[in-house]
């Protein structure tokens, strides 16, 4: 079956795509919009593959969603394509309704009309809202909290109601937190290791105490897999590392890595709405054979290994549009901001 996905130039899409292609021995149509992290410098290892077809352009764009589904008779759908940072969904709402609530919303409706067998939607662990205890399960309610996380929302359910409406095989992957190589460095543990290398400040928010369940993006890619050969159609299946951290202990955890002193730590202003903890019961996913592989520990040094010998793929994001983006997030956070412990 040829699979077309999406967002195959970002950080999960591109682990994804790489497994799909050389371990599965998959056929796959990789569309991307190469929005600002979306960097085909992730994919230079899949140049040329036969099994590889990159397409640059966006899952809003109806024609050619269409024209793509036909053209490679297209089987499968993962829609890995998302605006995806809660900071930028916080200084821009409108750009996450348009991709992740209408984009998935053509997608949805052009694989439906063409006859796809099978189509998963990437969602995240952020749409049931800030879970002070316990852990959610799949039939808990939504309480998206965020623009990030309640467009995610939107497109969560609007999958869903293509098979109780339409019978059309769908399936919902809720992942946690992810990390790994490749992660474009807005993201909390890319960005403190690459501030870090830099003796930069780390900026913290609020006082560091929120916890965040971290998924190794290796486990995430396996799991969207077993998902998407043998989920059941209309199924929400949860995806989570089991590593329940809070903040503070793994920016602790990474400085130790790269030996930088704590002090580099700054606790700053916090975001607006930030929620408190995420966590995930996986058990129905675990039902279906999948479960994590990857430890905390050995994945953040791994991680941070990666972000030290690939300064080359780091340092021109940084110096590009990322920097009015720091500007504008951290510059007067910083300057507030105060030292651990003082
Ligand atoms: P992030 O990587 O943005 O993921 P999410 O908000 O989707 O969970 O952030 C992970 C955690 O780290 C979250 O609690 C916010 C916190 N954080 C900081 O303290 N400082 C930062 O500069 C960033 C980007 C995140």
């Amino acid at each position: 079956m040829r699979i077309l996905v999406t967002g195959g130039a970002g950080f999960i899409g591109s682990h994804l795509v790489r497994r799909l292609v050389l371990q599965g021995g998959h056929e796959i149509v990789n569309l991307d919009a190469l929005k600002y992290s979306g960097n085909r410098a992730n994919l230079t290892d899949l140049e040329g593959h036969p099994r590889h077809h990159f397409v640059h352009g966006d899952i809003a764009d109806q024609p050619l969603v269409e024209r793509l589904l036909k053209e490679h008779r297209i089987g499968g759908v993962i829609n890995v394509a998302a605006e995806t940072h809660v900071d930028r969904s916080i200084l821009d709402p409108g750009s996450f309704a348009r991709t992740d609530v209408v984009g998935t919303g053509v997608l949805l409706e052009e694989s439906r009309r063409s006859g796809v067998e099978r189509f998963l939607q990437v969602s995240t662990d952020e749409v049931y809202g800030s879970v002070d205890s316990g852990m959610s399960t799949e039939e808990d309610r939504l309480a998206p909290r965020s623009p990030y996380s309640a467009s995610k929302a939107g497109g969560d359910l609007l999958t869903l109601s293509y098979w109780t409406t339409f019978r059309f095989p769908v399936m919902v992957t809720r992942g946690s937190n992810t990390y790994g190589p490749n992660q474009y460095p807005e993201k909390f543990i890319p960005l403190f290791v690459t501030n870090a290398i830099d003796d930069q400040p780390l900026p913290l928010y609020g006082d560091g105490r929120q916890r965040r369940d971290w998924l190794a993006v290796e486990d995430h890619c396996s799991a969207i897999e077993q998902v998407f050969l043998r989920g059941e159609p209309g199924q929400v299946y949860n995806v989570g590392g089991g590593n329940e951290r809070e903040n503070i202990v793994v920016a602790e955890q990474l400085l130790a890595y790269l030996e930088k002193p704590k002090s580099l730590i700054r606790l700053v202003e916090d975001r607006p709405g930030h929620d408190r903890r995420y966590a995930v019961d996986c058990s129905k996913l675990r039902r279906i054979g999948w479960h994590p592989t990857v430890s905390f520990d050995a994945g953040l040094q791994k991680t941070v290994e990666w972000y030290r010998k690939h300064e080359s793929w780091w340092r021109p994001i940084k110096s590009g549009e990322f920097r009015q983006y720091y500007e504008e997030q951290y510059r007067r956070r910083l300057e507030q901001g105060t030292r651990c412990g003082s």
